[in-house]
């Protein structure tokens, strides 16, 4: 490579101006093939496996779940999303340096997994992790040509969700530098900004302030795009996760990259970065379980690598749901963990995700840990911070409660299940579905008022993932989660205005369910709840109150929300009156659709730039809605749209509709709508404007134009 063209090449701006000249993140240039005979051009980050096509027997696991409490195996199929993960990808990039270098080294911020690198044909490193960041130092960094190359092998039955495959991170080649991670994975500008952190009897203390977290889990995959890092898919996340009050994000199960905590820092998003999910024990048969002795020290270290510049992080994970913790090594292997990670970074506290938090405690681990994490086990939370060294105790991993954008199922009672409840893949989005091991958002929620000893807590998710259909894992075709607040589109379900009602002090929310469109259901007793952060509100249906009700500190369900459960359905108008304690009120309409009429599309950013900070694409978003004449969304469309981009400012990347039972794949520029709407993901390509066009049977064409650039 030409040092002229690193010198026009993609400016980093998290490098200072002196070193910029030697760090280039590789974008464009790479080869990619499955078997060294057939290659293709492809560009990293680059998830091998995301275009599909879904198929059930791919890592189809005959196991027992021993978290989720079972005892007999049973064939499981989507738990890792269903889509070609499993097996061998060989990236190869070419360079022509035309003088000697002092030094060469590749960094990677992630690659998927087991990658082996080699430089002229011989290797010279390796990374068993697919999430963590590394560095290898290239032998020869003479005047030349030389071919970096890069293999990276999945095995099945490693993962508990979908991994993604392939570079699916950023790559960096840092040239005359002899400590290559220093340069992609230090922020020398941030130091000054590190928060001082303490842990008591009071609470978690961030510069002197207390801070409770309304946390999310999320898992590193976003969206139609899957694990391909993309900083402005995060970006939107972590835009649509502010939106409902969202103060700290939890990167289950693993290390977070670089430039996701980059956008942390910038968004000031509180980080749990967690390490593992598994230590010596097994979850799944190839798991970490596999690499956890010969590499736990060296993962942790390039965790705090890539975590102690950055503010956002305000403590470690040591992990999830181990094994060992209710175990007698337990305590000693987290002692020596913690012990290591602290001698690292003594400036952050560590925590750990238990899912039996009690016998966890009982064992010793709380007399040990930073902070004690219990994962759900809300109603056991009393007795298990008795335990902790300051009393205080962390929802690690809270709720995991279900549901499916759009779909209610009456009547609207509380139901606890295991496995395939109902035979369509669907799940209430009354939210109150319960799986056998969770409990519903609201027990969490008043668990965090009532108790001040609670540090908060990180919702499992944020966001549905790929993979790990529960409680459809034994149903086909599902192949993706129902934890999310949103849904796999990023289309917010009803409990995100749950969570923004109680979570968002500084707005008002007035939210209604379900839509009001039920043909056959005429005179059926068909409940509407509002989601208010309002004390009581009015219901009318068509004009008639239902009657005026207040929220129910003393009982699970009207705690949090206002139900209306005798209301009989007839096709008009919900009207929903919120009243605040000050005299000022809030109202809400849903109405009953007619027939499709047209195509409403919102974009989310109209204007973007070129490329991040990290040389990915920056991305727009665009929401198509199937809409009657009136502009009412038609809740039960299921029409196929497709997509055409006029120009070369951007190209179509994909598209979800946010249904775990699709098998459309995200890289085909169409799809159905589900529940009446989907998402489709632009990229951008060159400074313009693009048109975007949107069309389905029988409606008019829509379009929506995208500026890239300047
Ligand atoms: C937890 C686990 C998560 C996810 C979740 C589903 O026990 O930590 O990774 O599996 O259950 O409810």
């Amino acid at each position: 490579m030409d040092i002229k063209f690193l010198l026009s090449g993609l400016q980093l701006v998290f490098v200072s101006a002196a070193v910029a000249s030697q760090v280039e993140v590789l974008t464009d240039g790479w080869e990619f093939s499955h078997d060294g005979g057939h290659w293709e051009m492809v560009s990293v980050p680059h998830d091998w496996a995301i275009a599909g096509p879904f198929d059930k027997e791919i890592d189809k696991q005959s196991v027992a779940i021993k978290e989720d409490g079972e005892t007999k195996a049973s064939e499981k199929t989507g738990r890792t999303g269903a889509l070609p993960w499993i097996g061998d990808g060989i990236y190869r990039h070419t360079f022509d340096f035309t003088n000697d270098f002092s030094s060469a080294s590749v960094v990677f911020s992630g690659a998927m997994s087991e990658a082996q690198v080699f430089w002229d044909g011989a290797k010279v490193g390796e990374w068993k992790n697919g999430y963590t960041s590394f560095g290898v130092k290239l032998p020869d960094a003479s005047a030349g040509r030389h071919i970096l190359e890069v293999r990276c092998h999945n095995r099945e039955q490693s993962s508990r969700w979908y991994p993604g495959a392939g570079l699916y991170r950023p790559v960096y080649l840092v040239l005359d530098e002899s400590d290559a991670e220093e340069r992609v994975f230090a922020r020398p500008e941030k130091r000054a900004l590190l928060p001082r952190i303490e842990v008591n009897e009071k609470g978690f203390f961030v510069n002197g302030e207390r801070a409770k977290f309304r946390g999310v889990c999320l898992h590193h995959d976003l969206g139609s795009i899957g694990a391909e890092w993309n900083a402005s898919a995060f970006r939107r996340q972590l835009r649509l996760l502010k939106e409902i009050g969202v103060n700290a994000i939890r990167t289950s199960h693993n290390q977070p990259n670089p430039e996701l905590l980059d956008i942390c820092d910038e968004e000031g998003v509180y980080v749990m970065a967690e390490s593992f999910d598994s230590w010596k024990r097994a979850k799944v048969a190839n798991g970490y379980n596999l690499w956890y002795k010969d590499w736990w020290k060296r993962d942790l270290e390039q965790l705090v690598k890539v975590c102690r510049d950055h503010p956002s992080v305000v403590m470690y994970s040591l992990g999830n749901e181990i094994a060992e913790s209710v175990c007698p090594e337990g305590p000693r292997m987290l002692k020596e963990m913690q012990d290591y990670l602290h001698a690292l970074d003594p400036s952050r506290p560590c925590t750990m995700g238990h899912n039996r938090p009690l016998r966890a405690a009982q064992n010793g681990v709380n007399t040990i840990q930073d902070i004690a994490g219990a994962n759900y086990h809300v109603f056991e939370y009393e007795a298990t911070r008795a335990f902790a060294r300051n009393g205080v105790l962390l929802g690690t991993e809270t709720s995991s409660a279900i549901s499916s954008r759009g779909f209610y199922r009456f009547p609207d009672d509380v139901r606890k299940y295991r496995n395939s409840p109902y035979g369509d893949g669907q799940v209430s989005s009354y939210d109150t579905d319960e799986i056998d091991w969770s409990n519903l958002a609201d027990d969490d929620l008043a668990a965090q008022e009532d108790f001040d000893w609670t540090l908060g807590q990180f919702v499992w998710t944020g966001f549905d993932y790929l993979g790990e259909p529960s409680p459809y894992n034994l149903y086909w075709p599902s192949r993706s989660s129902y934890f999310g607040i949103y849904d796999l589109a990023g289309l917010p379900k009803d409990r995100a205005w749950l969570y923004r009602s109680v979570w968002r002090k500084d707005v008002r929310t007035l939210h209604i369910l379900p839509h009001w469109t039920w043909p056959g259901r005429e005179g059926l007793v068909t409940p509407v709840y509002a989601y208010t952060d309002a004390p009581e509100a009015e219901l009318f249906v068509n004009g008639v109150s239902q009657g005026r009700i207040k929220k129910d500190a003393s009982s699970r369900l009207d705690r949090f929300r206002l139900r209306w459960r005798r209301v009989r359905y007839e096709p008009g108008e919900v009207r929903v009156v919120a009243y605040y304690g000050d005299g000022t009120r809030l109202e809400e309409k849903v109405r009953t659709a007619g027939a499709p009429a047209a195509l409403r599309l919102s974009i989310d950013r109209p204007h973007i730039g070129l490329r991040e900070f990290d040389a990915t694409a920056e991305l727009a978003y665009v929401t198509v809605e199937v809409v009657d004449a009136e502009g009412t969304l038609c809740p039960d469309a299921a029409l196929p749209v497709s997509f055409a981009v006029e120009g070369d400012a951007a190209v179509f990347k994909g598209v979800c509709n946010g249904d775990a039972t699709s098998l459309e794949v995200f890289t085909d520029p169409k799809m159905l709508t589900s529940h009446g709407a989907l998402v489709a993901t632009f990229a951008a390509q060159k400074p313009g404007v693009a048109k975007l066009r949107v069309s389905a049977p029988k409606l008019p064409e829509e379009e929506v134009l995208l500026r890239v650039g300047d």
